[in-house]
């Protein structure tokens, strides 16, 4: 229990330790605390205090005379990593994400959610309001694409689909991974107007020949006649009656016999851990969604005129939901 107690300690030290970008100064070689603290301009012993308590997670190794390794859990903590989880572990550490998290209870007692409670606005406004915040989570986003990307581009097979959309693509890595591996596909990016600017010289310049970016939203209508719609981290996101919208949306828009490929944690019943079980309390917290199980996207797709055909796991945390018109 005292291990459980102390996460936040342990998540908020890394988050520190990735924000001040220590990760990438030990890349070419172990550094002491003064030496590094000199050049991010931190206090040297306290420095050294978040250095040493993070090597006791073995993030970052502390050799003799106090120099400090890189280690593979500080590695992918570097901006340069692939995957690169150093946006994550910062977003973790912002101020907005702690407020959230600080009105669980809240959450749990009213079944609302805190974002808006606090700030006024909804989670992607305020994204949009704070450029800054904004660039955290878009980065996190890319990030964890480096690791859901290629797993869904390996676990699914495009074959029979020459054109997608990926609705609230985010910055395109996604697509651009499954683009870069079927040569016969075009792609569009879908997503809100800022999102698209954000996303130009982004992860999808190798394959632009082969794609277009267009903004729009989602909840109305999204661009028609694609063989598939496919959306990683957005249903997640919403409460039923939203994604039900979504869904529609897609459904009007799809090509005869196409597909729709659904791109979430899928949360198994029983105790089992399951990262998708604590995501859960975090769409709890911020857009007011939820992580849902087989039956509860079976029930959506229903509802939204689609058949739930198969879930697919991949060598990620995620699944892919696939569905095809009812
Ligand atoms: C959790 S992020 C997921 C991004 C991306 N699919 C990924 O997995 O990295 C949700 C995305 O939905 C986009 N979004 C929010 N509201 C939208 C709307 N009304 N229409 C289109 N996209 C929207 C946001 O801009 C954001 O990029």
């Amino acid at each position: 229990m005292m291990q459980l107690l102390n996460g936040a300690h342990v998540a908020g030290a890394v988050s520190c330790l990735a924000q001040l970008g220590i990760p990438d100064l030990v890349e070419s070689g172990p550094r002491s605390a003064e030496d590094l603290a000199r050049e991010t301009k931190t206090n040297p012993q306290a420095l050294y205090r978040l250095m040493r308590a993070t090597a006791c997670v073995g993030v970052l190794a502390e050799g003799p005379e106090g120099m400090f390794s890189e280690t593979p859990m500080s590695a992918v903590l570097r901006n340069n990593a692939n995957p690169s989880l150093r946006a994550l572990a910062i977003m973790g550490g912002r101020d907005w994400h702690g407020r959230g998290w600080s009105r669980l209870e809240h959450c749990v007692r009213t079944g609302e959610q805190a974002l808006e409670q606090i700030y006024g606005v909804p989670i992607f406004e305020y994204l949009k309001q704070h450029p800054e915040e904004g660039r955290i989570f878009h980065d996190t986003m890319t990030g964890l694409s480096m690791i859901d990307g290629p797993a869904v581009a390996a676990a699914y097979s495009f074959d029979s689909i020459h054109s997608i959309v990926d609705v609230g693509g985010g910055h395109g890595l996604l697509l651009a991974t499954i683009l870069a591996k079927n040569p016969h596909m075009r792609g569009t990016l879908y997503e809100v107007p800022h999102v698209v600017d954000g996303a130009r010289n982004g992860p999808l310049t190798p394959v632009m020949n082969r794609c277009i970016l267009t903004s729009g939203d989602m909840f109305s209508s999204v661009p028609a006649g694609a063989d598939a719609y496919i959306m990683k981290h957005i249903i997640h996101d919403w409460p039923d009656d939203v994604c039900i919208s979504i869904l529609t949306a897609c459904r009007k828009g799809v090509n005869p016999g196409g597909k729709l490929l659904v791109v979430d944690a899928v949360i198994l019943p029983g105790n089992d851990f399951s990262p998708g079980k604590f995501l859960d309390l975090q769409m709890l917290i911020f857009p007011g969604g939820r992580e849902r199980t087989e039956k509860q996207f079976r029930e959506l797709f229903t509802a939204a005129g689609w058949k739930l055909t198969r879930v697919i796991p991949t060598a990620a945390a995620d699944s892919i939901v696939e569905g095809v018109p009812a």
